[in-house]
């Protein structure tokens, strides 16, 4: 919590999330001048009509003028939201940068549908992001959209800093409170965003891991912090609106739908839905890159599922200069070939390798898709050996500057791709399968990761064109969802019953398959053809 008295001239801490940067200027200085140098944009000019400069305020005060009254809903300003280009720094202040949200990802896929009267609401709870929809269930139109950060990311980036804070540091009911608050919030935007304020809603659906099921629904997380990481309860919880503290008319009932076993929640069970992997006769696969990897392969004949720590290196997290895919991060690296003297075919040199920024302007650091492709490249020219260590003995490749590969980064992934690696291969091995025709990757990271680089790096050992980016799958099953509650055997309890979980942990190979993981595929040099 920000608490010190203001006193004029005094530098106030002003805190930006999702990056943690922290500038310090005097009070009256407006945000504005503060954000630009930071790569915000302002796209009306700052004249407070486009909204696009929106922040929320976490901690500490920001006055709320007429542009703002008129831009904003009265549920944006209660829940804390400004707009930039309007506040001035008052005192200390912790804000969210609602622009630096753009690689949120959320859904417009077309799907078929039974009809049905109403609004419902769809909610993909992660553990950096939420998104909800809001859907007309006569038409399957999607009438509004919303996204934030999720607001427990405060107390910690990834599942299990944030199980540490709700077991051992007492907080799981801060987390619930804060959760349940802010899908709230996040609801009425809905509505008032497709000017339904105030409109009945029939159905909400709520997916996501098995720890956000857990803080959601009041359910004690202690199991998921230590073996054999089963969750206490992991069935469908159901809520009316007003049991969760939201005042929406007609008091939709809420559910929240069940887990498949262990850190495999029912996102990935709405993935399944939206991948429809139970309707496929040959070998398939889903996977969901993250802190916890999800695996699923299988068919119509039965599906296993599994998860596997991985680390927080995809998210950009524990890397030295790792951040979210947002603003000022590189998020593709790839590898310009080199002419020799001749004109003929040559190899590439260390430094010949081209960093896309997302927004075009100076790098800031690397997200998850940048660096697996800066690992890939670097595989490719020769920079990294296959057992990870620089060729050279370096500490690190300057990529651009001031973005840099560390050798502590690519260990990072190595240890993050060979668990993913290794239950793959297990659950092919379980399932006698040699192959897989087709492999979703779901979720932001699965989108923008380059499937090559993907193999470069020994992720993902399939030929780039089985791979199929898959988009928020956790979303459209959610959605999906929507349509099939008034069965008493809606889809989503199908599904359930045809998925068997496998707890790796377990898994008396796992640890000799990871270790032979570790090591990064033999790279084949980049020619000019
Ligand atoms: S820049 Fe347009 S509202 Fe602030």
């Amino acid at each position: 919590m920000i608490e010190r008295p203001l006193t004029l001239n005094q530098s106030q801490r002003i805190i930006l999330w999702p990056t943690r940067v922290e500038l310090s200027a005097p009070a009256g200085t407006p945000l504005r001048d503060l954000l630009f140098d930071q790569g915000v944009e302002f796209p009306c000019g700052g004249q407070g009509r486009c909204r696009g400069c929106r922040i929320r305020v976490l901690n500490g005060k920001a006055e709320v003028n007429r542009a703002q009254q008129e831009r904003l809903s009265p549920e944006e300003i209660a829940s804390g939201w400004r707009l930039a280009c309007q506040c001035v720094v008052e005192g200390d202040l912790e804000i969210e940068l609602r622009q630096w949200d753009a690689a949120i990802l959320v859904d417009d896929t077309v799907f078929a549908f039974r009809p049905r009267q109403g609004l419902g609401v769809a909610v993909d709870l992660g553990t950096t992001t939420l998104v909800a929809q809001l859907l007309d269930l006569a038409t399957g139109r999607v009438l509004a959209v919303s996204t934030a950060l999720n607001a427990q990311a405060r107390y910690g980036a990834d599942v299990m800093s944030r199980l540490h804070f709700a077991v051992l540091g007492g907080g799981q009911h801060q987390l619930e409170t804060l959760i349940r608050q802010q899908i709230g919030a996040l609801i009425e935007q809905l509505l008032f965003s497709a000017g339904k304020h105030g409109a009945e809603i029939a159905d909400i659906v709520v997916v996501g891991n098995t720890v956000m099921h857990h803080f959601f629904c009041g359910i004690d997380a202690e199991p998921l912090a230590h073996y054999p990481f089963e969750p206490a309860e992991g069935g469908l919880q159901p809520f009316r609106s007003s049991a969760l503290g939201w005042k929406h008319a007609g008091d939709p009932l809420v559910r929240f739908l069940p887990c498949l076993g262990g850190f495999v929640g029912s996102d990935v069970l709405a993935g399944i839905l939206a991948t429809k992997l139970l309707e496929h006769d040959e070998l398939v696969g889903l996977i969901d890159l993250g802190t916890n990897g999800e695996i699923v392969i299988g068919n119509k004949d039965g599906l296993l599922c599994a998860s596997t720590a991985a680390g927080p290196a995809f998210e950009g997290a524990k890397i030295s200069m790792g951040m979210r895919a947002s603003t000022g991060a590189i998020s593709q690296v790839t590898v310009i070939p080199l002419l020799s003297e001749e004109g003929t075919k040559g190899w590439c040199s260390r430094d010949r390798v081209h960093c896309h920024v997302i927004g075009d302007g100076a790098p800031r650091g690397l997200c998850g898709s940048g660096l697996v492709d800066a690992v890939a490249a670097g595989l490719e020219l020769g920079v990294i050996a296959t057992s990870g260590r620089f060729s050279n003995g370096e500490s690190s490749w300057m990529l651009a500057p001031p973005v840099a590969l560390t050798q502590n980064d690519i260990r990072e992934l190595q240890l993050a791709k060979a668990a993913i690696a290794a239950g793959i291969k297990l659950l092919m091995q379980r399932k006698g399968a040699k192959e897989l025709t087709r492999l979703y990757l779901a979720g932001a990271f699965g989108n923008y990761i380059d499937r090559a680089s993907a193999q470069g790096i020994g992720l993902i050992d399939f030929p780039p064109e089985r791979v199929e980016a898959a988009g928020n799958t956790a979303l459209l099953g959610a959605k999906l969802a929507l349509f099939s509650l008034d069965s008493e055997d809606g889809s989503y309890v199908g599904v359930r019953r045809r998925v068997e979980h496998v707890a790796l942990n377990a898994d008396p190979n796992f640890q000799d398959v990871f270790v032979e993981e570790l090591a990064f595929p033999q790279a084949t040099p980049t020619s000019i053809n």
